[in-house]
């Protein structure tokens, strides 16, 4: 060393020069007010990833299901905070509004435009994972559930303490409970339960400004938009206290497939008048699809009609010889099993062990790597040559991985008015259409050309589904049919795509969204916007 004061005051410089750029950083700031916020600093930071942590891609890549957003252009969050208690929740909002940082909140992170992941200014995911209890009181029927954990865990958790209770949420296990409630939320009991959000009785819930309300003291008008009015617009909702219910220890599921050739036409269009009317103990669906023919190897579109029944074969059989008896649904089609092992079977996993519930990273089998998801409400029964339109469509080339799922609406959700939660799709439905535009590998060319079929194929739907609006499922995000990026900034732009998800429950959710965080801290391509 011969010069070690030189090389001294030039480690010094260069520490100087390196804190201060590094300092100047919005994340670095915001990093530095979070060890200041927070009462347990060092175990604190443990929960704290930036790009510099090895294990930062691991924990933003585990929950994208959807392989569109993990590609390399996809934006990436400055910082990922995975809090284990309340003050972090609190440190982290306080933190980002000082340094003009958008948060994320990431549940499950199933949301179909990756909303929970992506965000094109910096930003911070609050990510769910490590706030995820479970608590289930038999006795009374409830459950206390936070944020983070997935339908399964909380699925798994009612089945090991009974198997004749349930939750009425979505199918697949690895949706979180975060986002799914927030939107509504559907699945196997719909019918006779209603949807997710119907069936939650309390809440905990954090502001912007870090205070924490339930049911009691946010008031029925929070409670009442975040039953439903969407994920991420109103503040992070930390944990539901939900409403368990029963179900029959033997459930049955069938599944009748009927090519074109054996007038698949014919049965859907019968189908579309009388699902609607089937038992709330029915959850009548038709998925479509294109094969090739085992006879020719031509394309042709194959419906499959399903359900899961609340009883036995022998009380579903009679039931469906009376209603439906075109379908021709016999013994051989048809499957007896618990309601939980009919969760499993309905996402693919049948006759796996129930432990696969508390896997939250496995993929399920019936997904594609990459899709685009729209949605329609039908209220009149499609012509057949309006189906016969739709069935040539799914023997494009584009549509060799797309699914088109019909799911009967009715039941309790003609009896639950419009404006009991945010959700307004209820009575006046036959059905609900769900698109499901699936490929297999990722490039540009590629990508477009199934963009552009799912696009095609709703334009040409068009004249056979909801008007004015013509609605759709916030849970099947869709920022094709308007976004706060794109302009939709006022209210009254924002209202062309909020109509279409809420109707007329749109104008309160802006009130509740102006009363509760006016300054539009939480906010993402399509949030409630404030009404001014
Ligand atoms: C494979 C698959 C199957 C599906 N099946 C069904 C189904 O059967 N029935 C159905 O209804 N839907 C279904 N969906 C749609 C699903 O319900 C929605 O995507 C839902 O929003 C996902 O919730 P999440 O917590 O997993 O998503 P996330 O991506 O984590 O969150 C979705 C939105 O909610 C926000 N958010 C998350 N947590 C909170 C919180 N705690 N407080 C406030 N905001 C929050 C996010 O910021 C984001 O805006 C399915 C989706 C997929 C990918
Ligand atoms: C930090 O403060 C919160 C209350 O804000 C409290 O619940 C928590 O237990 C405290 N943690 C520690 C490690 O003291
Ligand atoms: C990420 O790196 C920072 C700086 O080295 C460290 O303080 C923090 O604990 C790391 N986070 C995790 C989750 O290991
Ligand atoms: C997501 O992208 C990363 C980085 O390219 C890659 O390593 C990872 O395997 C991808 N995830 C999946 C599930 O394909
Ligand atoms: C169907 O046929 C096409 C063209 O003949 C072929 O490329 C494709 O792999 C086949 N699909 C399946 C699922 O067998
Ligand atoms: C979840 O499933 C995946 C895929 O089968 C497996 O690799 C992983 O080990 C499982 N995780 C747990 C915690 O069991």
């Amino acid at each position: 060393m011969k010069f070690p004061e030189f090389s001294m005051l030039f480690t010094l410089v260069f520490a100087a020069f390196f804190s201060f750029s590094w300092a100047s950083l919005p994340h670095q700031n915001f990093l530095h007010c979070l060890s200041l916020r927070s009462n347990d600093s060092s175990s604190f930071s443990k929960l704290i990833f930036t790009p510099a942590n090895s294990s930062y891609e691991s924990v933003l890549e585990s929950t994208i299901r959807n392989l569109r957003f993990n590609s390399t252009d996809t934006p990436k969050p400055l910082v990922i905070v995975t809090p284990t208690q309340i003050s972090h929740f609190q440190a982290t909002i306080y933190c980002s509004r000082k340094h003009g940082l958008q948060t994320r909140t990431r549940s499950g992170g199933h949301d179909y435009e990756g909303l929970s992941f992506v965000a094109h200014v910096p930003f911070v995911v609050i990510d769910l994972v490590n706030f995820r209890s479970v608590d289930v009181d038999v006795e009374n029927r409830v459950a206390w559930v936070q944020t983070g954990a997935i339908l399964g865990e909380l699925y798994y958790r009612i089945a090991e303490k009974s198997k004749t209770l349930a939750f009425a949420g979505g199918v697949f296990h690895t949706i979180g409970v975060g986002g799914h409630i927030s939107g509504g939320g559907f699945g196997l009991l719909f019918r006779k339960y209603g949807t997710a959000g119907d069936n939650v009785i309390d809440a905990q819930f954090i502001d912007v400004n870090g205070r924490i309300l339930d049911r009691k003291s946010m008031g029925e008008d929070l409670f009442w938009a975040i039953r439903g009015g969407g994920g991420g617009s109103f503040g992070i909702v930390l944990a539901w206290k939900l409403s368990i219910v029963s179900v029959p220890a033997i459930v049955t599921e069938f599944t009748v497939s009927r090519t074109l050739e054996q007038k698949a036409i014919e049965l859907v269009h019968r189908w579309q008048s009388i699902a609607h009317d089937f038992p709330d103990e029915m959850y009548p669906t038709v998925a479509l699809r294109s094969i090739n023919s085992t006879q020719d190897g031509r394309k042709t579109v194959v419906a499959s009609f399903g359900s899961v029944f609340l009883g036995t074969i022998d009380e579903l059989l009679p039931l469906m010889q009376d209603r439906f008896p075109e379908l021709g649904l016999s013994r051989q089609d048809c499957n007896e099993m618990s309601w939980i092992e009919s969760i499993l079977s309905e996402s693919g996993f049948s006759n796996q062990p129930l432990e696969i519930l508390l896997n939250r990273t496995i993929r399920t089998p019936i997904s594609t790597p990459y899709y685009k998801i729209k949605s329609d409400y039908v209220k009149e029964p499609i012509s057949k040559t309006g189906l016969k339109g739709l069935f040539s469509r799914l023997t494009d080339e584009a549509a060799a991985s797309t699914t088109i799922v019909f799911f009967a609406y009715g039941g309790i959700m003609d009896r639950i008015p419009e404006d009991a939660t945010p959700f307004p799709h209820r009575a006046g439905n036959l059905y609900k259409i769900f698109y499901n535009t699936g490929w297999l590998e990722e490039n540009k060319v590629n990508s477009e050309t199934h963009l552009d079929w799912a696009r095609g194929t709703y334009s040409y739907m068009a004249p056979f589904v909801s008007k004015s609006p013509r609605e759709a499922y916030i849970n099947y995000r869709d920022l094709d049919i308007g976004s706060n990026n794109l302009g939709y900034t006022s209210y009254e732009q924002a209202s062309i795509w909020g109509r279409k998800y809420f109707k007329d429950n749109f104008e309160r959710l802006a009130h509740v969204k102006t009363w509760i965080d006016q300054e539009n801290f939480f906010n993402h391509e399509q949030s409630i916007p404030p009404l001014y």
